[in-house]
Order: C-alpha cells, then sequence, then structure tokens
C-alpha cells in the first residue's frame, strides 16, 4: 500500500479516492496538429542549462529515446543563458549531425517564455553555480530570481500537465521555488533528482555484498540532495546466488552501513569535483535519464521502489509538509505514490530529522531572499 503524494493529488482535486492521477506519458497524444511516424505526437522536452556538461551527456540520452521512450519521437527545447547561444548552438549542429531517427526538431533560445512554450516535460539543470567559499544561503538567493522567474515563466506557457524535474543545486528548494510560482500545475508534478544518490548507494552495497547492481532493491534516500541526506539500506534486499537477502544479513556489518556507507554517499558529489575537479555530470545524466523512465514509461517494478524529491502535505514518517523532500516511492502508470511499507528505527528516524532541518532551513533563506527582490 502507498500513500503521500497521491492522496495528497487526490485531495487537492477534490476527490477522495486515490486514484492514478495522469496517465502513462507515452500513451498521450500530447502535440495537436504534428505529424508523428507512428501514431503519437512527439513530446517537447525543454532542457535548460543545455549547453553545460550534464546536458553535453544527457541529450544524447533524451535524443535516442533511453529516458523516454524507443517509440516516443522528441522535439527538444534547448534553455540557457545568452553569453552561452554559440556554444549551444554547437550542441544543436551536433544533435543533428547525431542522425537520431526519433529527434523531430531541436529550438535553441535564452528566454525562459520560448523554451518552455507548450513542453511536456522540463528538465531544469541550468543554474548559478556555487563558488569557491560560498555559503548555501548565499547560492538559495543567486537561484530564487531564477528559479521564481522560469517558474511564472513555467506558469503562463507550459501544459499544465507538464512534468518536471529539478537537478540545479540547491535542487530540493529550487524546485519549490518553481513549483510556488506555477500554481496551475500539479503539486505531484514537481520533482527534484535524488536518483544519483541512490544509484552511488545501490553501487556500495552491490560491491560489499557481492552481487550484481541490478539485484539490490529498495534502497532509499530521505530528504535533501545534500550531505544531509540519509541512504538508507535496512529496509533494502540483494539478490545473492538466486538467494533474496536483507542488506543487513548479506553485508553482515552494520557498522559500516550506519557510517561508512552513509559517509561515502553523502560525500561522493565531493570525492568527484576533487579527482575531476568537475561536478558529477556522466553519472547525472545518467540518473536523469534513469529518473524520467521509470517516472514516465517503466513505473517501479512490483513491490519496489526509487527514490525522488516529491511534494507531499502528508506523509507516513512525520515529515513536515510542504517541502521538496526525497522518499521512497512506488510508481505506477506515472503516478507516484509515497511507499509506507518502511520500517523507521530511532536511528532513521534521527538522520531524516537532520535533513528535514536543513530543507526547513533552506526554505526559510528562499522565502526571506524571495521577500527581498519583490
Ligand atoms: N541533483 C543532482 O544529483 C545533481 C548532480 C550533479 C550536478 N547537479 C547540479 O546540476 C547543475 C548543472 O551542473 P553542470 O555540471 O551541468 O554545470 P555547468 O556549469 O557545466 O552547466 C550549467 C549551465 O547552466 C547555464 N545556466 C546558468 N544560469 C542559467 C539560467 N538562468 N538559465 C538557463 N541556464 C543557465 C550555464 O550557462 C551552463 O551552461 C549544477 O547546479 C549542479 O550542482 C545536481
Amino acid at each position: 500500500m502507498s500513500s503521500g503524494v497521491k492522496m495528497v493529488a487526490a485531495a487537492a482535486a477534490g476527490g477522495a479516492a486515490a486514484s492514478v492521477i495522469y496517465s502513462k506519458l507515452s500513451e498521450r497524444s500530447s502535440v495537436s496538429g504534428e505529424a508523428s511516424s507512428n501514431g503519437k505526437a512527439p513530446l517537447r522536452v525543454m532542457v535548460s542549462g543545455a549547453a553545460g556538461q550534464i546536458g553535453y551527456s544527457l541529450l544524447p540520452l533524451i535524443a535516442s529515446g533511453q529516458a523516454l521512450g524507443e517509440q516516443q519521437e522528441i522535439i527538444l527545447h534547448l534553455l540557457d543563458i545568452a553569453p552561452a547561444l554559440g556554444a549551444l548552438g554547437g550542441v544543436k549542429m551536433e544533435l543533428e549531425d547525431g542522425a537520431y531517427p526519433l529527434l523531430k526538431g531541436v529550438v535553441v533560445t535564452a528566454e525562459a517564455a520560448e523554451a518552455l512554450a507548450d513542453v511536456d516535460v522540463a528538465v531544469f539543470v541550468g543554474g548559478f553555480p556555487r563558488g569557491p567559499g560560498m555559503l548555501r544561503k548565499d547560492l538559495i538567493a543567486k537561484n530564487c530570481g531564477i528559479f521564481s522567474a522560469q517558474g511564472k515563466a513555467l506558469e503562463q506557457v507550459a501544459k499544465k500537465s507538464c512534468k518536471i524535474l529539478v537537478v540545479a543545486n540547491p535542487a530540493n528548494t529550487n524546485c519549490l521555488i518553481l513549483k510556488e510560482n506555477a500554481p496551475s500545475i500539479p503539486s505531484e508534478n514537481f520533482t527534484c533528482l535524488t536518483r544519483l544518490d541512490l544509484n552511488r548507494a545501490k553501487f556500495q552495497i552491490a560491491q560489499r555484498a557481492l552481487c550484481k547492481v541490478q539485484d539490490v532493491s529498495n534502497v532509499a534516500i530521505w530528504g535533501n540532495h545534500s550531505d544531509t541526506q540519509f541512504p538508507d539500506a535496512f529496509n533494502a534486499h540483494v539478490v545473492r546466488n538466486s538467494v533474496k537477502l536483507s542488506v543487513s544479513d548479506a553485508v553482515d556489518d552494520n557498522d559500516w552501513l550506519e557510517n561508512d556507507f552513509i559517509k561515502t554517499v553523502q560525500q561522493r558529489g565531493k570525492a568527484v569535483i576533487d579527482a575531476r575537479k568537475l561536478s558529477s555530470a556522466m553519472s547525472a545524466a545518467n540518473a536523469i535519464k534513469d529518473h524520467l523512465r521509470t517516472w514516465l514509461v517503466t513505473g517501479t517494478k512490483p513491490g519496489e521502489t526509487t527514490s525522488m524529491g516529491v511534494w507531499s502535505n502528508g506523509n507516513p514518517y512525520g515529515v513536515q509538509g510542504g517541502l521538496i523532500f526525497s522518499f521512497p516511492v512506488h510508481i505506477e502508470n506515472g503516478a507516484v505514490s509515497i511507499s509506507n511499507d518502511y520500517k523507521v528505527n530511532s536511528f532513521a528516524q534521527n538522520k531524516i530529522q537532520i535533513t528535514e532541518k536543513e530543507l526547513l532551513e533552506e526554505w526559510t533563506d528562499a522565502k526571506a531572499a524571495l521577500a527581498s527582490q519583490k
């Protein structure tokens, strides 16, 4: 059974039943009047920060059908700031030279209203980068202006069914700013990326438990996409030599699960920056592809979860409503519901409260910055 996002959506729509709230993207007719070779209309997909390093790894995954389905035609809307338009023109040429059969068009622009016009899916990767020594509070203030303006454009010109994924940091709070500025788009359409953290956690467990990464299930990422996040393996399973085991039994080292495992996942982004002198891009793009595909194409397998930042105004774990918080979720036919199957002991509850506190502080800072920018 599940609750949360789905229940919230039913309540917001004034209904009591927790029924499926939007249809599977790949079955939806979306762009009227546009020709399509397979009867399905092309999807308009906006990617902001498209001239950046994540964009360069992500766009081929979308154009080739890996993110949104191998039968789904795509029109890409690429947004970046004006000084990056030259480079973005080069990216457009490379997309054309890729001769992707599913790619029906590419729009390049520095105007949010043009980039977001009529879009079905919007992936927000572009934002103000965190410089050396920059406080999180200052990063939030810089991004407040960007995400409130882009949220207003989203409200005015995107489809009301548009599905939104925020990647740019601070991802959870940027997503909440977008949502607050686009009130006519359903709350359950707003998500932020914690799939990279989940993929990192699954790899660490597979390596330790001596199993395949695809045989690790139900790891959860709770909270903020930051180093307060709680990667939780205590409800997770592996299949090893055809036998299903809890991760605790498979690893047989609770000290590792409570300490080094959590720290490794929390600090992995920093470790990549230290090594590459650039932040994670290939793995981030792959995680965006996984997030979109699970949400909008495949759903989760029966009994399994994925993790994503979602909005809720109530959840089984006592996390304060009104935040974009990462939970373990089930997804069926595009409908996301927070799992209520997770056992949360006092150790886990404490970790969840730490990351909840950080998100509440971020939102306080964001509201102050938004008020001062008015
Ligand atoms: N959530 C996650 O798991 C995760 C993982 C990795 C990176 N990130 C974040 O993703 C973001 C992008 O990372 P990157 O490595 O591609 O950075 P990058 O600096 O290579 O690219 C960012 C791009 O955004 C553009 N941009 C800046 N302001 C913009 C605006 N107002 N509108 C549109 N575009 C704008 C820049 O011109 C640039 O092309 C960063 O905020 C990074 O911290 C998140």
